[in-house]
């Protein structure tokens, strides 16, 4: 430990690190034993401030007044969030090392959401791939980047199950469906951390925001959740067990109510699920503040109780708010909190810690970060991401791909040469945009083409976003409604006479994300007025969204020939979005949420169940009376430039017994005449049992490329893993001896059918 502070010194001063004290090095990960040995020899030793400290996260910079070095001398500081700066890490890293007691190193969080430098699309984008190796090797990247540049930890993945399109924050999670949840979570894990926890140039992971945030009342974010136990287990928790069976180091706990319990005050869900039922072995922290707002939500009395309480629920490190560091050691010497219950979220944090590698490594190499960050390699797997995450959700008489050989082209829309916009939500952290735009990925597909650009009219929120102080660059003046008049006229002139329109459009970065939610999903602004001139033109247009939550696009789906879905797509979006259009790469993405007609619809998503008047039987039971309340894009749904069809779905190895697996095999052929990718999707519904179960679950998918003409055999298994659920009719978890429709097809209004039969 000494010669390592002294080699820390002599960094900081511009010497060379031996290659040990470097975060890349190789490190072999250390056995549980020792690991044990390790934070016992460690807890024996501290003070109860001292193991205090390692429950407190500190802001490391945001807020004026904070002074890291101090806490961290102190031994009062564990870890530090908000801080982004290579140099500074190291600096206050030296202090914990070297000045403080126990020299305990500190541990960096931040959210590296979906990239650090190399921005990925949003992670609702990533899910639409339906490849969860793709949303491994984009984690993989981020942790390789942002473990170069400092930085220990992400909280991230965000695995919030989300089936309401207004709330802000569905673009950070897979969207409404808890199989397809689970597999991106585990993927997500699995990139971040790599093959163990420590492993070189990977992070620590964080599953959050546990659990079912998602279900926010209304779509409002931070509302209260009302969820019962059967839905929390088979819809909202999925995601959370997988990343848990993944291995994820820590969970972050949701600030709102469930069930009247705050989340982060909640033993129920933290003690007795997380820990005890699953066994989840690593440490919780709250959100932001969460502690100190368990005050503000009428659930604890004063900051002391608040502290008392999140603690007692099983929370182990408060992010920011201060209450720990106020409370807990009074509240131990008081005789009001046991110890214990101290040791145990002190083990958890510095058996953490010692997985790292930090005490052996605790400094970042900043010689070696600009080379890390310029990697070639990462922008090329976020090309690829981007390519892949992307929907075709209309294409009428073959509009796409376009010819090469067009002469000139009107790029239009607001978002066209937007880079903050293109990148997408959670770009808060000192990050410098570097994105390709549409219009610049166009540019350098079609160097020969006349490509002509106009904005049309600005959007913006109505209510101005929390995190647009931390966006660099000046802030613009809202548009006076002459100057959108002159840019609507100029956006229509400019695209008059162009062989195609591409009209770019959809939501700002920050109208998606936290306390970002929308009573309202139509296209923002003047958006879809301008639409309608360009298409008025009379010339072929290709609508490309680019937003962060389902668009209720109803015009659009009815009379714009072309729609490209390309969520926020990251720092090569606009050169992924210029490959799909002009069909060097197509597109096979699916929608891992519905898109509703209308806000009005929202709640909506596939997986509801029957009721005793199924939709649409008679003219009673029409759902609203005021529209159809059939999704605009149901879930799963998306189109290539080819065709496939599916044939003979078997359902093989009849009789199964409960506890047995079946096999699911089905033949999906591509029948068109271009290479095309198809997500095969496999759903099933329970006829009858101990619950009513929803009308379509999904219970399997894979992504499959096929030549034209050629054929695939894809097969699933369908056992207890599929079939069981929690049943609240019964409190536990079943599975039923009972008849199952079966379907396998490109979305979840697949109709080639089988039945299975699942005896006692
Ligand atoms: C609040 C957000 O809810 C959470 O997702 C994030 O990780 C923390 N702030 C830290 O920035």
């Amino acid at each position: 430990m000494r010669s390592l502070a002294r080699t820390a010194t002599a960094v900081l001063l511009g010497a060379a690190f031996p290659a040990g004290a470097l975060a890349q090095a190789p490190p072999s990960p250390p056995g549980d034993a020792q690991v044990k040995a390790r934070v016992e020899a460690l807890l024996g030793q501290m003070t109860l401030e001292e193991k205090v400290g390692q429950l407190n996260q500190i802001a490391g910079g945001l807020f004026p007044g904070v002074k890291p070095e101090e806490a961290l001398r102190k031994g009062a500081a564990g870890s530090i969030l908000w801080l982004n700066d290579t140099r500074k890490f190291n600096e206050l890293q030296r202090v914990a090392v070297e000045e403080s007691r126990l020299r305990i190193p500190v541990l960096y969080g931040l959210d590296v959401i979906h990239g650090y430098r190399t921005i990925f699309p949003v992670p609702l984008a990533m899910a639409a791939s339906w490849d969860p190796s793709v949303h491994e090797r984009a984690a993989a990247v981020a942790a390789r980047e942002a473990r170069a540049a400092g930085i220990h930890w992400t909280f991230a993945p965000m695995v919030d199950v989300a089936r309401d399109a207004r709330w802000g924050r569905i673009v950070e999670g897979a969207g409404e469906d808890p199989y397809l949840g689970a597999a991106m979570a585990a993927a997500q894990v699995r990139g971040f951390q790599g093959p163990y926890l420590g492993a070189p140039e990977r992070l620590l992971a964080c599953a959050k925001h546990f659990g079912a945030y998602g279900a926010a009342e209304g779509g409002r974010d931070y509302d209260p959740v009302y969820v019962p136990e059967g839905q929390l287990r088979n819809v909202y928790f999925p995601p959370f067990r997988a990343a848990v069976v993944a291995g994820v180091g820590s969970f972050m706990s949701a600030y709102m109510d469930l069930n009247d319990v705050p989340a982060g005050g909640n033993r129920w869900l933290l003690h007795d699920v997380l820990k005890e039922e699953w066994g989840f072995p690593g440490f919780v922290v709250s959100d932001a503040m969460g502690v100190g707002n368990l005050v503000i939500m009428g659930f604890a009395k004063d900051r002391g109780d608040a502290a008392r309480r999140a603690l007692a629920a099983g929370l182990d490190m408060e992010m920011a708010s201060g209450a720990f560091p106020e409370h807990l050691a009074r509240l131990v010497r008081e005789g009001s909190l046991p110890m214990a219950q101290i040791d145990d979220a002190v083990r958890r944090v510095l058996a953490v810690k010692v997985r790292l590698g930090l005490f052996e490594r605790p400094y970042a190499d900043e010689a070696r970060v600009a080379s890390v960050l310029a990697d070639p390699a990462h922008r090329a797997e976020a090309r690829l991401a981007a390519q892949r995450s992307m929907v075709l959700l209309r294409n009428e008489r073959k509009t796409l791909p376009l010819a090469k050989t067009v002469a000139s082209l009107a790029v239009i829309g607001p978002l066209a040469d937007s880079r903050a916009d293109t990148e997408g939500s959670w770009m808060v952290f000192g990050h410098v945009p570097a994105a390709v735009t549409v219009l610049e990925g166009l540019r350098a597909k079609l160097p020969g083409a006349k490509i002509a650009h106009a904005p049309g009219p600005e959007i913006r929120r109505q209510v101005p976003s929390m995190f647009d102080q931390f966006m660099p660059g000046p802030k613009k003046p809202a548009q006076s409604g002459e100057q959108a008049e002159a840019a609507f006229q100029q956006a229509v002139e400019t695209a008059k006479g162009k062989d195609v329109v591409i009209a770019v459009m959809g939501e700002l970065a920050n109208m998606s994300g936290e306390a970002a939610s929308r009573a309202s999903l139509d296209l923002p602004g003047r958006q879809e007025e301008l639409l309608k001139a360009l298409v008025a033109l009379g010339k072929p247009v290709v609508l490309v969204l680019l937003n962060g939550r389902p668009l209720s696009v109803n015009w659009a789906a009815e009379n714009v020939p072309a729609i490209l879905e390309a969520w926020q797509p990251g720092t090569e979006g606009g050169n992924a979005v210029a490959d799909v259009l002009f069909g060097d790469a197509a597109p096979g993405g699916k929608l891992p949420v519905t898109f509703p007609r209308s806000a009005g619809h929202a709640p909506l998503y596939y997986a509801r169940n029957l009721t005793h008047s199924p939709e649409g039987s008679s003219m009673h039971n029409v759902r609203y009376w005021d529209g159809a309340p059939t999704p605009l894009y149901p879930f799963g749904y998306g189109l290539s430039y080819t065709s496939f069809s599916f044939s003979n779905l078997k359902v093989g190895a009849p009789p199964v017994k409960v506890g047995a697996s079946a096999t699911v095999s089905v033949d999906v052929t591509n029948t068109g005449a271009l290479a095309g990718e198809e997500v095969v999707q496999l759903y099933v519904h329970q006829k009858a049992g101990s619950d009513s179960r929803p009308s379509r679950e999904l219970k399997g998918f894979r992504r499959v490329g096929l030549k034209p003409g050629e054929t695939q055999t894809v097969s699933f298994p369908l056992g207890p893993d599929e079939l069981r659920y929690w049943s609240t009719s019964q409190g536990k978890w079943v599975q039923d001896a009972a008849a199952f429709d079966v379907w396998v097809g490109s979305d979840s209004t697949a109709t080639l059918h089988a039945n299975l039969e699942v005896l006692p």
